[in-house]
């Protein structure tokens, strides 16, 4: 039965008291709908700003990558490490149990392998099973310079303008072709236009020289991939020198779970990524933690 009498007296307006109207936390985010925000809030810390993804997505053009023969078996024991997962649909259905309660970065291009031309993709995952998976967002491959530059242009475009309609983020990952060079110029040129295009957040790589400009000119949030697997302490020093210079967290496969102890690793990249730990004492983190972890041998 209604309380009716609930609409005579006794309430409390807080008359005076301001309704908040905060800033969102994320770069270029704040006129995003509810949804993009919430669901941007879960990749990204709201506490820190940062995020460490966790990658797993690489078997798309290149297989069996190492560290990635069985996903069920080496990557379902970091998830809990991770702020989210990026990942295929058919990796996900298959190997990851659905309590799993880390947000998705779900894989939505595809098409081409490493025998052929990488930038030859198409949107290979329809906006509908993307929220069937219940996505957090959706990642496009964007290939600057490539000789299918155009095409994965319009991949990103398609996937931003589905996403659009339900909510749902789209995170740029800007794939280098072998012939070009991953200098700032080229990385400003490709995030800078993934934003444009509609991105809500971008990966690419981190260099060297003047990271710092890269990130400044891209209006989105910036998160960087760690490349091929380097020494701990490398990759460790290379996460630092990426969130020192303003990016939003790490991207991060081969060097986590190509480690010899991922569940050390991720724990030490995330304390640089959030308590901007450096990276020599974040390399101690991990060597004290791999001690008491299971160790893969013939790695790293
Ligand atoms: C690249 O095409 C995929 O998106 C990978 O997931 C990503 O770049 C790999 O991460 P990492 O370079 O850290 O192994």
């Amino acid at each position: 039965m209604p309380d009716v009498d609930d609409v005579q007296d006794g309430k409390n307006y807080h008359f005076g008291v301001p309704m908040q109207a905060n800033a969102f936390f994320l770069r270029g985010s704040n006129s995003l709908d509810w949804g993009m925000k919430n669901r941007l809030a879960r990749i990204f810390n709201p506490a820190t700003g940062k995020t460490v993804m966790l990658a797993v997505d690489h078997g798309y053009f290149q297989g069996p990558t190492t560290g990635l023969e069985r996903i069920d078996v080496s990557i379902v024991p970091l998830v809990p490490y991770s702020d989210a997962l990026m990942i295929t649909r058919g990796a996900l259905r298959t190997s990851i149990p659905a309590e799993m309660s880390k947000p998705v970065v779900l894989r939505s291009t595809g098409g081409q392998s490493i025998l052929k031309e990488l930038s030859n993709e198409l949107v290979a995952v329809d906006v509908q099973d993307a929220v069937r998976l219940n996505a957090s967002a959706m990642a496009v491959q964007v290939y600057i310079g490539g000789e299918h530059e155009h095409q994965s242009i319009g991949n990103l475009v398609k996937a931003v303008d589905a996403g659009n309609q339900y909510g749902i983020p789209t995170l740029a990952v800007t794939g280098v072709g072998k012939e070009l060079v991953r200098d700032w110029k080229y990385l400003s040129l490709a995030t800078r236009i993934c934003a444009e295009m509609g991105a809500h957040f971008v990966k690419t790589y981190f260099c060297e020289k003047s990271f710092a400009r890269v990130v400044a000119a891209c209006p989105v949030p910036l998160v960087i991939a760690g490349g091929k697997k380097l020494p701990e302490l490398d990759a460790l020093k290379m996460a630092f020198e990426a969130i020192d210079q303003g990016a939003a967290g790490v991207d991060m496969g081969r060097n986590i779970f190509q480690c010899e102890a991922p569940i050390a690793m991720i724990q030490a990249v995330r304390s640089v990524v959030h308590d901007q730990e450096k990276p020599e004492k974040a390399y101690q983190l991990y060597l004290s933690l791999k001690k008491d972890s299971q160790v893969i041998p013939n790695r790293s």
